[in-house]
């Protein structure tokens, strides 16, 4: 009897902590996609782990009453805290899963919101939707099917999770929108908007941010590719994406404009830290001349002025390039036969000015990140 219960305590212990650390499961038998999404955002979107997260919360009104407010995007796999059993501490899964895989593969569907998208997660337990073009619409339950009098034995699905291929919204992007849609303040202010124009690009977010990268999806299936799970715009991946923003020049009289066009299919960098820029300069006669750098950003604040997120009521400046947009800059400089024009697009992730009222020093968030880069002979 004793034993029986040590037994039977051990047994609720284990899958206690089974219960509490979703991915540990996924990455035995996904190994790729579980490093590649320790590197990713969605690994590291707490306070603990991303510290821009951490300053602008430490200085948010939310904070003094004691209330998470951000939890519902940024620390959704953290149940407890979520249902207000527990309060906001340095757990396991804010350090290692704040979204955690299966939360991003159990939304079924996204309630629309002036505030802030919600998403509704599915309630069928061990039920995770997927994108398959070749197998949409298909439920696969796991099986283990005998031909032949067992001489052959085929397998489908996965020997731990049903797959659901029918959710429109894991081949458009629409499960994304839940979280990444837009925000607004306590002022009805959207502080944050990715403007979404879809129109009839042929890219989602899915097919740009989580294109087909080398690896195999599982370790029980080979396969020669897997859909890409590190978002980070603080890694060199951006390679990925820098080939939807597209650099031209075109000669005018007494000058020459840069084209940027944005193939993305919502503004670029339209957070209220990021701040981007186009640097221009010319190589003639072994010398560089340097020409002026424009800045691109969506400025929001209170009476003409910028202002913390939370008190802004109105955009101060918006230069922003949206989705789809061919932007054209001018430079008055005459070009001469024989210059080379370096043109540098890329962004900084907190605008320098933001990070010195906010103490934030950390190079990954002050460097300037080159997205995309091109010479142009003359
Ligand atoms: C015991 C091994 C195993 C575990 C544990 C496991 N998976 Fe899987 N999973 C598989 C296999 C095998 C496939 C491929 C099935 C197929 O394509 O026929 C798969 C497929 C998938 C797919 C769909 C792939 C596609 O074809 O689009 C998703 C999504 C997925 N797993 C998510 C998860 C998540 C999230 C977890 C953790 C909660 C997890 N898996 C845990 C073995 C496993
Ligand atoms: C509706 C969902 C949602 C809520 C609620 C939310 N956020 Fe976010 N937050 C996001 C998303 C999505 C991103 C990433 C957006 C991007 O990179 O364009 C983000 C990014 C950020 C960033 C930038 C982080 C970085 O490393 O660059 C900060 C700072 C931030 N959020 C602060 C907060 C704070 C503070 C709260 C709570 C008071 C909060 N957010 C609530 C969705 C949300
Ligand atoms: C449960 C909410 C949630 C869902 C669903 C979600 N994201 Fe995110 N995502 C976030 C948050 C929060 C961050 C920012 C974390 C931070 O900076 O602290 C983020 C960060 C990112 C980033 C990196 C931005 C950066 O600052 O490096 C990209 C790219 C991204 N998400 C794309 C996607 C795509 C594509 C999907 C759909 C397949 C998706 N996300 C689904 C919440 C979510
Ligand atoms: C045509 C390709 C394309 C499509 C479609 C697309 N994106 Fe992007 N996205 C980009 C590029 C390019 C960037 C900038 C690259 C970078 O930041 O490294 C970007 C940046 C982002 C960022 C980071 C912004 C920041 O400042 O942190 C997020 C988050 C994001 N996209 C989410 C989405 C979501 C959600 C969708 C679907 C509605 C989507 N993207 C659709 C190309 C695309
Ligand atoms: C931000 C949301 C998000 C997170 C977090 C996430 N996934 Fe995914 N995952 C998706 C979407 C959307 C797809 C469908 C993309 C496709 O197949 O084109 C996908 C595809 C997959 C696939 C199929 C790959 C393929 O090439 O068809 C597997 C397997 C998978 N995910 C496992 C995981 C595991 C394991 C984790 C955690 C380590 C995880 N996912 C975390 C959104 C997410």
């Amino acid at each position: 009897m004793k034993i029986w219960i040590t037994l039977l305590l051990l047994l609720a212990a284990t899958t206690q902590i089974e219960a509490t650390l979703e991915n540990r499961t996924c990455k035995t038998c996904h190994p790729i996609i579980y490093q590649e999404y320790q590197n990713s955002m969605h690994s590291r979107s707490s306070i603990y782990r991303d510290s821009i997260h951490k300053s602008v919360w430490d200085i948010h009104p939310a904070k003094q009453k004691g209330k998470y407010s951000c939890a519902k995007c940024h620390t959704p796999s953290d149940h407890n805290l979520i249902e207000g059993k527990s309060k906001l501490v340095n757990n396991e899964v804010q350090l290692t899963e704040p979204i955690s895989c299966q939360q991003c593969h159990m939304i079924k569907s996204i309630e629309e919101h002036t505030k802030s998208n919600k998403n509704i997660l599915t309630t069928k337990p061990k039920t995770f939707f997927s994108a398959d073009k070749a197998l949409k619409g298909t439920k696969i339950e796991f099986k283990e099917e005998s031909h032949f009098f067992g001489m052959l034995k085929g397998k489908s699905g996965s020997p731990y999770h049903d797959i659901d291929y029918s959710n429109e919204g894991y081949y458009n992007g629409d499960s994304c929108m839940g979280c990444h849609s837009h925000k607004q303040n306590d002022k009805g202010f959207a502080i944050c908007d990715l403007e979404v124009k879809q129109e009839d690009s042929k890219e989602s977010c899915i097919s740009c941010h989580m294109s087909q990268v080398q690896g195999s999806l599982a370790n029980q299936k080979e396969s020669a590719t897997h859909a890409f799970h590190g978002q980070n715009i603080r890694n060199s991946t951006s390679a990925l994406l820098s080939k939807y923003i597209k650099l031209s020049l075109e000669k005018s009289t007494g000058g020459f404009n840069i084209k940027i066009k944005n193939e993305a299919t919502h503004t670029l960098f339209p957070q209220p830290l990021r701040l981007a820029q186009l640097r221009v300069s010319i190589e003639r006669d072994s010398k560089t001349i340097e020409l002026k750098t424009e800045s691109f950003a969506r400025i929001i604040g209170t009476n003409g002025k910028p202002s913390m997120p939370w008190l802004a009521d109105s955009i101060i400046s918006d230069t922003s390039i949206k989705a789809h947009e061919i932007r054209k800059v001018k430079y008055d400089t005459v070009l001469q036969k024989e210059d080379t024009v370096i043109v540098e697009f890329g962004y900084y992730i907190v605008n320098p000015k933001v990070a010195t009222k906010l103490g934030i020093t950390q190079k990954s968030a002050t460097k300037f990140i080159v997205l995309t880069k091109k010479r142009f002979s003359i």
